[in-house]
């Protein structure tokens, strides 16, 4: 059979992202993954959601062009299209989302309404094939879930945060510690050089008996720590070490109550280096996304769409839908 070309798009937040991913033989390659971050946003401290929706509008067209490009294909060798239709910025989403149907539509090709999850998870799928059951962690600025997959397309969510995400953690103590932003890659560079056991933290939520996550325990200990004097390489060692071990050992403990031997893990926290070292040591088989497909992209959501062809699980343009996810 000949290769099938399936063309992702995501506009659920302040990125417009459109990649392309090539599905020959039951194997899957990312052929291309543009992003365009959204700068306009800095200026007020976070996203305004009229301008992502105005800036995708404006944008996407030059991202799909620029992700044809790199691929070195025309739009008619697409034969697939992916969207995200959430859940995020209702306005922003229906960018990205009626101009794939509006794609779609116009090639005669399959169409499939990704969640923006399934995206994270399925980032992974540029590494290995991604088979159920397994678990997947998905830990980004907005989210902190975890799910088990007993079955294709089946996603149990089996503990997640009960405050605020961990790369907002991450955000927020390095906001405190004057290590800048995004926290996540600052907190990680300044804790090189850093003593992990400088700062004591209680490990959150010890004892439950579910797989829950919770950060603001850490956040506040690390405020005390930095008004007591804490060093931010210090604080920065100390603090990433207690977030990676939640997350691993929560992670852990559901691998084993599941059975599930596989476990991927992805979003932008996913990018930590600490915790993939931390993951590599837990016995578990661990898929991370390919470098560029941890943060908000395009070629996740085509991923995902692979999966659902493959599955059987994609629909045409007129009822894969806008109300398939609530935001
Ligand atoms: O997935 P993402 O790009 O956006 C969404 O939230 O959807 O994730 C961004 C988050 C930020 O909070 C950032 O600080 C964190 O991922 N992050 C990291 C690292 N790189 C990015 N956190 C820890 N270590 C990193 N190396
Ligand atoms: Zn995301």
């Amino acid at each position: 059979p000949r290769p099938l070309r399936i063309l992702g798009i995501d506009t659920s937040c302040d990125d417009t992202g459109v990649g392309i991913v090539e599905l020959a033989d039951g194997r899957v390659t990312v052929l291309a993954n543009r992003v365009w971050s959204q700068a306009v946003h800095a200026q007020y401290g976070g996203v305004m959601p009229e301008l992502a929706s105005r800036e995708h509008v404006e944008r996407i067209d030059q991202i799909m062009e620029g992700a044809l490009h790199e691929a070195g294909l025309s739009v008619t060798d697409i034969g697939a299209v992916a969207a995200t239709s959430g859940p995020g910025l209702v306005g922003a989403l229906l960018v990205g989302l009626m101009y794939g149907k509006g794609l779609a539509q116009a090639l005669n090709v399959p169409f499939h309404a990704a969640h923006h999850l399934e995206g994270h998870i399925f980032a992974a799928a540029s590494e290995a094939e991604l088979r159920a059951p397994f678990l997947a962690l998905v830990v980004s600025g907005g989210h902190t879930h975890l799910f088990d997959v007993p079955r294709d397309g089946e996603y149990v969510l089996v503990g997640a945060t009960r405050d605020d995400a961990a790369g907002e953690a991450f955000d927020k103590v390095a906001r405190l510690a004057g290590l800048g932003y995004p926290g996540g890659p600052a907190i990680s560079e300044a804790a090189t050089r850093g003593d992990p056991n400088a700062v004591p933290f209680k490990e959150p939520l010890k004892g439950q008996s579910g797989f829950d996550f919770s950060f603001s325990g850490l956040k506040t200990a690390a405020l005390l720590a930095h008004r007591a004097g804490a060093t931010a390489e210090n604080l920065a060692a100390s603090f990433q070490r207690a977030a990676v071990q939640t997350l691993v050992n929560t992670t852990v403990r559901a691998a084993t109550a599941t059975g599930r031997g596989t476990v991927v893990v992805s979003g932008g926290v996913a990018a930590n280096r600490a915790l993939r070292d931390a993951f590599a040591t837990t016995g578990l088989h661990v898929v991370f996304p390919g470098r560029g497909l941890n943060t908000d992209n395009g070629a996740m959501i085509a991923l995902a769409g692979a999966a659902a062809i493959q599955a059987g699980r994609s629909a045409s343009a007129l009822d894969g839908g806008a109300t398939a996810y609530a935001p």
